[in-house]
């Protein structure tokens, strides 16, 4: 498990790495039974309905932001009209839940941490992993929306660049319900350049440009089709995207951000933690 130098060569040389059965079927049905009763739980305000399209950009700002250090669902596009109403029953709409589940929900707090975890992130040089998000994926049946070509690094800029992507499969993840897609090496050398950063200027959101790099196009992708119980660990700088999924069968993924706490945190970030509770560790 990344503890031979083969592995770690293959780390390097890919910028991403699968550990198949990490987690134990048990795990994996308490944190999916934990997600269904948060959405249970949830109950969607009004506000979206009230919003036009032009707003709603705003107020989804404000709710994102507001989720730093809390449990929300976030509903998926295209679960909703163009009046804001739900076209699905609540259980099928939600995107995601974020962004601080790996702090304050017993079940993921749990999840979130252990002596594999940590070893995993020493072994790719995260000598003081930092939790900053966590995420439920749900990728729901027929409606699970594409996610393009991006860098988790746009969302966690430090410096020196140290953000990993801890990606946990809750089920399997196939080419009919959208598995994550890869740019082999395309973390490293002349491709492995930051090419926009999410920022946050007065309370809006944005995507900052930073270097023209064109994003691969899909001959180069090649796709990750996982088990449930597998993580994928990889660089913040690796591009990659899912599609949607038009399958009737969801894709629940679970997503940790871990930064080493010796580089520096952009103040630009969208996330800034308020409170030192809900930055952990791994162990
Ligand atoms: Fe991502």
């Amino acid at each position: 498990m990344l503890s031979n130098p083969d592995d770690l060569a293959r780390w390097h040389e890919d910028g991403y790495f699968v550990l198949p059965g990490f987690n134990a079927a048990a795990q994996l049905e308490a944190v999916r039974a934990r997600a269904h009763a948060i959405v249970s739980g949830f109950e969607p305000d009004d506000s979206i309905s009230r919003f036009s399209t032009r707003d709603r950009a705003l107020v989804a700002d404000t709710a994102l932001l507001a989720s730093a250090d809390k449990v929300r669902c976030f509903f998926e596009e295209e679960a909703l009209d163009a009046a804001g109403r739900l076209q699905v029953p609540k259980e099928r709409s939600i995107n995601k839940i974020g962004h601080a589940l790996h702090a304050l929900d017993p079940v993921f707090r749990d999840f979130s941490r252990g002596p594999g975890l940590a070893r995993v992130a020493e072994a790719v040089g995260l000598k003081q992993p930092q939790v900053w998000q966590s995420q439920v994926i749900f990728k729901q049946p027929h409606i699970g929306g594409e996610v393009g070509w991006h860098q988790d690094a746009s969302f966690f800029v430090t410096d020196p660049q140290t953000v990993t992507t801890f990606w946990f499969a809750l089920e399997d993840a196939t080419l009919d319900n959208g598995c994550l897609w890869v740019e082999p090496g395309g973390h490293r050398g002349a491709r492995g350049v930051l090419r926009e950063q999410f920022v946050c200027e007065d309370g809006h959101l944005r995507m900052r440009p930073l270097d023209p790099t064109p994003w691969p196009d899909t001959a180069h992708a090649r796709a990750l089709p996982v088990k449930a119980g597998t993580l994928v660990v990889f660089d913040g700088l690796l591009p990659h995207y899912s599609g949607p999924n038009r399958s009737p069968v969801s894709r629940m993924a679970y997503t940790l951000h871990v930064t080493d706490g010796r580089a520096a945190y952009s103040p630009m970030n969208w996330l800034q933690r308020t409170s030192a509770q809900t930055v952990c560790g791994l162990d």
